[in-house]
């Protein structure tokens, strides 16, 4: 077993090293990570990938209202997690779903199941300017029980540039997934969700092959709405009162592009530039958000 215990900032919690990337033990078993290498991959199941903090929960909420042709009233009261799984928690939840299965993933190329890599099954992932991911990170870390709250944003913005957060580095796993891309994958930016929603939702249907009336593309866009989240316990969240301490914090909190900017300094600004360049050189990346070259 490749899991190591590993305490991060001192006070009480901590989290483990599965393979180079630290986990929750609270919410994840090195076990059952290790038996996604195993996991039986079908040609139509449909995953969705994200770096923490990059709009998962938004794409979770499209993909599945999309599968329920729009009809909000058929999921209203069930969990996120239920209605678009996931790989690394709920892997016999997924096993005994019918197909095409609709399932998300945090977790990086490398720690994907052995089957994954013939290519064949599709991936939508969502990316998102670092700077945005980073400060709802910070304040995801605020609000997470199971998290050590950071001293402060320098604090937490020299963890998530070392990779010392759950999930690991944001570099690597983008590069990761960058460096095994195909055809079967959609790169969406959380930016461009902003921008044009009814254009994404869209080009998801197209790729995954859910055709949608018009009615109920509009429905599906209507049901995504920040607002709309929003006003959803399930999606908010509002149950999972073990995992977040309410009182700090909303899981959905600003979904604004651009709140960087009212959290970095201009020097933790340029910094991050810096480094940004120095680990993404030679990635054929096309971002929608503002990086300077
Ligand atoms: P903020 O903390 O910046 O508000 P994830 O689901 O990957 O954990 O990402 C959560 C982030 O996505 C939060 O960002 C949340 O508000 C934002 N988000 C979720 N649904 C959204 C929506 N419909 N529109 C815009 N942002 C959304």
């Amino acid at each position: 077993m490749s899991a190591e215990l590993a305490s991060r900032g001192g006070e009480g919690t901590r989290m483990f090293k599965f393979r180079g990337v630290f986990f929750m033990p609270e919410i994840y078993k090195p076990e059952i990570l290790e038996q996604v290498e195993d996991f039986s991959v079908r040609d139509d199941d449909v995953f969705v990938v994200t770096y923490p903090k990059s709009g998962t929960t938004w794409m979770q909420n499209i993909i599945a209202l999309m599968y329920m042709e729009g009809d909000v009233k058929q999921f209203e009261n069930i969990v996120i997690a239920q209605k678009v799984p996931w790989l690394e928690v709920q892997l016999n939840v997924i096993q005994a779903r019918p197909s095409p299965r609709q399932i998300c993933s945090h977790l990086p190329y490398h720690l994907m199941p052995k089957e994954f890599r013939d290519k064949r099954s599709k991936v939508i992932y969502v990316m998102r300017n670092p700077k945005d991911t980073l400060v709802s990170f910070y304040y995801f870390y605020n609000m997470v029980k199971h998290l050590d709250t950071p001293k402060d944003f320098q604090d937490f913005l020299e963890n998530f540039i070392n990779g010392q957060v759950f999930i690991g580095s944001w570099f690597e796993h983008v590069r990761g997934w960058q460096e095994n891309n195909h055809p079967n994958m959609l790169w969406l930016t959380y930016e461009e969700m902003k921008k044009d929603l009814p254009a994404v939702v869209r080009r998801i249907s197209k790729f995954v092959g859910k055709h949608l009336t018009e009615e109920q593309l509009l429905a599906v866009v209507k049901h995504s709405s920040f607002k709309a989240m929003k006003a959803s316990p399930t999606v908010n969240k509002e149950n999972l009162d073990s995992v977040f301490d309410l009182t700090k914090g909303k899981f959905m909190r600003k979904g604004k592009v651009g709140d960087w900017k009212n959290h970095f300094t201009v020097a933790q600004s340029e910094w991050f530039d810096t480094i940004y360049h120095e680990r993404m050189a030679r990635l054929d990346l096309d971002f929608t958000w503002d990086m300077p070259q």
